[in-house]
C-alpha cells in the first residue's frame, strides 16, 4: 500500500515536509479536505504534543488545534503553566475526515475516526516530525496517537499517565483527548479528566 513516504522531499527539515505534505495522497482523505494540517511550533521545541487528526476548524484555517478541543487545550497548557508556542503541536493524520450532518448549512462538519489504513498511510509525516524534532517528552492525546506510539493494543482508560519509553522517545505518555473531554456527559466526570489532563501536563513537561 502506498504511504506518505512516496512524497517525502530530498531536503527532510520541517519547513521542506510542510511544503511536501500539500501534494500528499497516500489516502483518500485529501479528497474531500480543504487542506493538509501541518504539525506547528518551534523546531527545537523540548516537548510535542500528538492529536489524532485536524476537525472542522483546523481543516478550514489549516492550523492544529484551533477548534473547541484547542481552546480546552489552551486551558490546560495555562494551567500547567505551559506556554503553547514552546510546544510542537501535531496530529498522526494530517487531513481532515468527516461526514457531512444530512442537513448541513452551517453546521460543523462530523469527525470521523481514521482507520488503521489511513494511520499508516499517514504515519511518516509524524515519525519524521518526530526524528527531526527529538523532543524530551511526548504526550499522545487520546487512542489514536496513543497506539500509533505504543501499539495498537494500548488502552488510554488503563495506562493514562504513565511514562515509557517508545522508539522516538525515553518520555512518552498518553492522555486523554480534549475532543474526548469535552463530549463527557457527566459534569463530574469531564472536570475530573480535565484535572488529569493538566496533571499530566505538568508531570510530563521537561522543566529546565
Ligand atoms: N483534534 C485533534 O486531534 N487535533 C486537532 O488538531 C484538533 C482537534
Amino acid at each position: 500500500a502506498e504511504t506518505a513516504m512516496h512524497y517525502m522531499p530530498e531536503r527532510i527539515d520541517l519547513e521542506s515536509l510542510r511544503a511536501a505534505v500539500v501534494d500528499c495522497q497516500a489516502c483518500d482523505l485529501h479528497q474531500h479536505a480543504t487542506q493538509p494540517v501541518f504539525g506547528e511550533g518551534p523546531p527545537d521545541a523540548r516537548i510535542v504534543l500528538v492529536g489524532e487528526q485536524p476537525g472542522d476548524r483546523e481543516d478550514l484555517d489549516g492550523r492544529p488545534f484551533v477548534g473547541p478541543a484547542g481552546k480546552l487545550l489552551d486551558e490546560a497548557l495555562s494551567q500547567a503553566g505551559i506556554r503553547r508556542g514552546d510546544v510542537y503541536l501535531t496530529n498522526v493524520v494530517k487531513h481532515f475526515k468527516f461526514t457531512e450532518p444530512p442537513t448541513s448549512r452551517g453546521k460543523r462538519r462530523l469527525h470521523q475516526k481514521p482507520n488503521a489504513r489511513e494511520v499508516f498511510a499517514c504515519r511518516p509525516w509524524l515519525e519524521a516530525e518526530l526524528m527531526l524534532i527529538q523532543p524530551i517528552a511526548i504526550l499522545c492525546l487520546g487512542a489514536t496517537p496513543s497506539q500509533a506510539l505504543f501499539g495498537r493494543d494500548f488502552q488510554v482508560s488503563k495506562h493514562r499517565g504513565e511514562i515509557r519509553a517508545t522508539d522516538w522517545c525515553d518520555r512518552t505518555m498518553a492522555t486523554w483527548h480534549p475532543a474526548a473531554i469535552l463530549r463527557m456527559p457527566d459534569q463530574h466526570r469531564r472536570t475530573e479528566m480535565q484535572q488529569q489532563l493538566v496533571a499530566d501536563l505538568t508531570r510530563i513537561h521537561p522543566t529546565r
